[in-house]
């Protein structure tokens, strides 16, 4: 039984020590919930306030894309090098061990497919399985300016509601229409719309003129997709610039697994979202780890 005595009389209030309060070091996150809150430090790692995700879930439009064709095999042993596993229920739950500690950005859109129109999406994941899985997050593309732009923007909303409702953050994937120009005007106007509309983080792709108005005018933490494989120096460049100009990560694919080192593409990835390294430095490390295998 406890002892009544004691909690008679506490001692230790620290009465001359003020009640630490901090600011949460992920942007736009300050007002969140705990539980949203932890799941975004799972997420930005404390070091840099940045992230490295893994993104394999291409074949939920593309099918087995090229170096994909067995998660087993290419993106299992990448696991531990990576912060985040952006992927979908069916390539997690089939292939990835549940042991393997790591925070999942789930893939929750779906039915489309690249013979089809890409921006008619749908949300293909309950709340309640995202929530079986423990993700982190989860994710949705948005199309601006496409043919079902408003749906896309209502699967986000959803998405959003439901997430809240569980502490859940949302991840925005700005996907781009054939004929829409890459440019910053056109980042600007879909990463702030997902901001707006709730999202607690947004993907978009890197521009060569203009990111860091992109990066400024929207209030949550930006990430850069990778897109199509590049050479290895290109892709390197391309996340140093992204990193130098107020990205908060990368959500990167195929510049990773379609690598000829794919661990040491990683590695590099790593040392310049984390650490700041230049890209020379970062392609050493690729380099070095070639070498090594
Ligand atoms: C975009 O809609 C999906 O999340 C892609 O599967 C992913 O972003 C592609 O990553 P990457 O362009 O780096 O291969």
């Amino acid at each position: 039984m406890a002892d009544i005595d004691d909690i008679k009389e506490g001692k230790d209030f620290g009465v001359d020590v003020p009640v630490e309060t901090k600011p949460f070091p992920v942007r736009g996150s300050n007002a969140l919930d705990w539980g949203m809150q932890d799941r975004l430090a799972r997420i930005f790692q404390k070091k840099s306030n940045n992230t490295v995700m893994l993104a394999f879930d291409h074949g939920y439009f593309q099918g087995p894309a090229t170096g994909l064709e067995r998660l087993d095999l290419t993106i299992r042993p990448l696991a531990e090098y990576t912060d985040v596993l952006m992927c979908t229920r069916g390539g997690l739950r089939a292939t990835m061990p549940a042991d393997i500690r790591k925070p999942v950005v789930l893939r929750c859109s779906g039915g489309m497919s690249v013979l089809t129109e890409l921006s008619n999406e749908l949300v293909a994941v309950d709340i309640e399985d995202a929530i079986r899985l423990n993700a982190s997050a989860i994710t949705t593309n948005v199309y601006v300016g496409a043919e079902y732009e408003h749906q896309s923007l209502a699967n986000l909303v959803k998405l959003i509601d439901t997430g809240n409702r569980y502490g859940i953050p949302t991840m925005a994937v700005t996907g781009v229409g054939k004929d829409m120009a890459r440019d910053q005007r056109y980042f600007s106007l879909a990463t702030r719309i997902c901001a707006e509309l709730g999202a607690h983080i947004v993907k978009s792709y890197f521009i060569e003129e203009g990111f860091e108005k992109v990066v400024a005018g929207c209030p949550v933490p930006i990430v850069i997709a990778g897109g199509k494989k590049l050479p290895e120096m290109d892709a390197l460049t391309m996340a140093y610039k992204a990193i130098d100009q107020g990205a908060h990560g990368v959500d990167m694919g195929r510049n990773i697994f379609q690598s000829d080192s794919p661990v040491g593409m990683i590695k590099a990835i790593r040392a310049i979202v984390h650490d700041g390294e230049k890209p020379e430095k970062a392609f050493e490390l690729y380099e070095a780890e070639k070498a090594s295998a």
